[in-house]
């Protein structure tokens, strides 16, 4: 069993009261500050997919379970961790037992182990019931990598966000610094992203890529506000789209 669930029907519903919308993208392309704020304006809830990822990355080394005996982790072992998710005004938290969980998702340890541990069937597997737990009343943006094509393949809106190496690599410097990037830090920035990219991409198991039918939006010379609108006004143009409060 998964991270904080019953025992259900694995697979996805498809008679839900309200719609899904999926965003899918490699990293820095904006997808989880895109789908927070789409999310809040069309009165969903957002669920950032990584988020469950990183937990689980952030458990097993805080734990001291070395990266080397990670393909041997089997459901019964990842049960011990106790991650769950807990819907909260307008998003989840992630909590390990009672440890609510925020910056330390993000830290450089889980941000270079998070791919590796991604790319593993039983993790992946245990993750996924939690993450169609938390759509099964609908009214939800999800951001990662499978959304649209694996967690929720009968969503209703699928997004695909991408934007340049060099765009996506100066925005997480700034993220995380506070400042511009200077060419050096920026290749070394690149360079890293590239490599998660690679791993995402190129992995057997659900893979990161556009999702049949997705929109795509290209967001390396549009402002936050207006890649939020895109997707805002696509969304409000569908017949029920219209009808959303
Ligand atoms: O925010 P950023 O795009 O850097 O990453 P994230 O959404 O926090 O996801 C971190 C990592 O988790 C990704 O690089 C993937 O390896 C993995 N992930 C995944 O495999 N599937 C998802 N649905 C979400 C994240």
């Amino acid at each position: 069993m998964g991270p904080g669930m019953q025992l259900r029907d694995p697979v996805e519903k498809k008679a839900r009261r309200h719609p899904i919308i999926t965003l899918d993208g490699p990293a820095g392309s904006g997808k989880s500050t895109t789908a927070r704020e789409v999310a809040r304006r069309l009165g969903f809830r957002h669920l950032d997919s990584g988020a469950l990822y990183r937990a689980l990355t952030f458990a097993l080394l805080s734990a001291g379970i070395p990266e080397g005996e990670w393909p041997g982790l089997s459901a019964e072992i990842l049960d011990r961790f106790s991650i769950r998710l807990r819907p909260v005004e307008g998003r989840f938290q992630v909590l390990l037992g009672d440890r609510v969980l925020e910056e330390e998702l993000r830290s450089p340890e889980v941000t270079a182990g998070v791919s590796p541990l991604s790319a593993l069937p039983a993790v992946r597997a245990w993750l996924l019931e939690a993450q169609r737990r938390a759509g099964e009343e609908g009214g939800l943006v999800a951001d990662g990598r499978d959304m649209g094509t694996v967690v929720f393949p009968h969503a209703e809106v699928k997004v695909f966000l991408i934007a340049d190496l060099r765009e996506r690599a100066r925005r997480r410097f700034l993220e995380r610094e506070n400042r511009n990037p200077s060419p050096e830090e920026l290749v070394v920035e690149a360079g890293r992203i590239q490599e998660r990219d690679a791993r995402d991409s190129g992995r057997q198991l659900a893979p990161l890529k556009k999702a049949d039918g997705a929109l795509e939006v290209d967001t390396s010379d549009l402002s936050f506000e207006a890649q939020v609108s895109i997707i805002v006004n696509f969304v409000r143009n569908l017949d029920w789209g219209r009808h959303l409060p």
